[in-house]
């Protein structure tokens, strides 16, 4: 194996020619990784981390799977890419999948590369969607979405504007119109929020980025009567919180657990652990007729020649994620996110720790919401650090040897591989405890 940590005149660092001819647009750790394997992954010195960050929820079978690995060898050896201008087969399979297997409620697939592209395809579904209900029956021509506060869905022109986060806007004037941002969770806001322009409402089931945030049944109930007496579309970027991660195969379904009332979505986004790292995302919409007696169905608002994508849905990609999805039901792994996840929740609640002021999330998406209060007090180090708590405490874990994400500036999230163990959660577990308690006992 190459070394490359220490720079010399033949061979830079990766950093150095990351420095040198990458775009700087990413705050990146100062680590460089060439090897993983399952829930583990090796940087170039050689030096191992337990990886519960998978890519930001994406390596959601772990590290170079077998089955992952055997899709790609055998599909790359056949046919690696066809146009959408001829029928895939590789991508009706994968569709139906995700139709009948993950979903379970009829409805059509698009497939493309990003979760930012397939939230720009709902944005498109859901103004066509306003275009076509007023060529049908007249009226005010709806294109405005409603998206909650803190959210974020992408970093692309469609996705900074339906982002609820100012951060994520700045410097890119003007932009995409037709939002508007309500507090996630907060019912009254979002009734109010409701006009004649208003066609479809557009939220995740967990707020990744925004700190480990679950939709209450609540809202989701306000959701689906304004459906109903608005004629609205229900879409739902499950792009960090679908495919088995909560413990169901949907994010949804989990945060309707108990509840003795249906939730259906009109239309669901999706990437990162869609692919287990090959890159591919989708949407799914339902079959059921549109809202307000239009005579169209979901599934067809996007019709030909109005929206593409040139690498969407490749033979290569299409079977690389399908063995992804069979992989996560031939081996239990939603049991395994749902029972693993419930596991760590209760330890973490169960230390009391000072440092920790709240635990949540759903599965395996959780978030350990660092107490700024008691960090400031008790730790001399953070305050001279200048980072935000979860940055603080991140590094800490990566010095342990662990591999976690931020979510926000005051929350640490938790994202294991679907196919953690139990012994590699106990590991993580006592990592962080140690990492923590060395924070208060330097
Ligand atoms: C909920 C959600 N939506 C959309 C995106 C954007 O996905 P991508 O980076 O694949 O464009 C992300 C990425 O973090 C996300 O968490």
């Amino acid at each position: 194996m190459t070394v490359s940590n220490e720079s010399t005149e033949e061979t830079p660092t990766t950093a150095d020619l990351m420095q040198r001819y990458v775009m700087g647009n990413y705050g990146r750790f100062p680590l460089a990784f060439s090897r993983g394997e399952g829930s583990w992954i090796w940087d170039e010195s050689g030096k191992r981390y337990l990886d519960f960050a998978t890519g930001i929820a994406v390596c959601s079978i772990g590290h170079c799977h077998p089955a992952m690995q055997r899709a790609l060898r055998e599909q790359s050896a056949k046919l690696i890419h066809c146009s959408n201008l001829y029928q895939i087969r590789e991508q009706a399979e994968l569709a139906q999948f995700i139709v009948e297997r993950v979903v379970k409620q009829p409805g059509r697939v698009f497939f493309c590369n990003s979760g930012a592209e397939a939230n720009d395809s709902l944005i498109k579904l859901a103004r066509k969607f306003g275009h076509d209900s007023a060529a049908q029956h007249g009226g005010e021509l709806r294109n405005e979405v409603i998206t909650c506060t803190n959210s974020f869905h992408g970093r692309t022109l469609g996705g900074i504007a339906a982002t609820g986060q100012d951060k994520v806007k700045h410097g890119f004037t003007p932009l995409l119109e037709g939002f508007k941002h309500v507090p996630f969770n907060d019912s009254e806001a979002l009734r109010a929020a409701v006009g004649p322009k208003t066609s479809a409402i557009l939220f995740e089931v967990v707020q990744g980025e925004g700190g480990i945030n679950v939709v209450s049944q609540e809202f989701l109930k306000t959701v689906e009567e304004l459906r109903r007496e608005h004629n609205l579309l229900v879409m739902l970027d499950e792009v960090q919180c679908g495919f088995g991660r909560t413990g169901r195969w949907n994010a949804w379904e989990t945060a309707m657990r108990g509840a003795d009332w249906t939730f259906e979505p009109d239309a669901v986004s999706w990437a990162k652990g869609m692919g287990g790292g090959f890159p591919i995302g989708g949407i799914w919409a339902s079959e059921r007729l549109a809202p307000g007696g239009v005579d169209f169905r979901v599934c067809d608002i996007l019709g030909p020649g109005t929206h593409g994508s040139t690498f969407g849905g490749t033979p290569l990609g299409s079977v690389v994620s399908l063995s992804v999805l069979k992989t996560i039901e031939s081996e239990n792994l939603i049991e395994n996110a749902d029972r693993l996840g419930a596991l760590i929740r209760s330890t973490v609640t169960g230390w009391e720790h000072p440092l920790i002021r709240e635990v949540r999330g759903l599965g395996l998406l959780i978030g350990f919401a660092i107490d700024p209060d008691a960090l400031a007090a008790k730790v001399p180090a953070f305050a001279a650090s200048g980072q935000t708590p979860s940055l603080f405490v991140v590094n800490r874990l990566i010095e342990a040897g662990m591999l976690t994400v931020p979510a926000g500036p005051g929350v640490v999230r938790w994202l294991p591989p679907l196919n953690v163990s139990e012994d590699e959660v106990a590991h993580a577990l006592n990592l962080m405890r140690g990492a923590l308690d060395a924070l208060l006992n330097p």
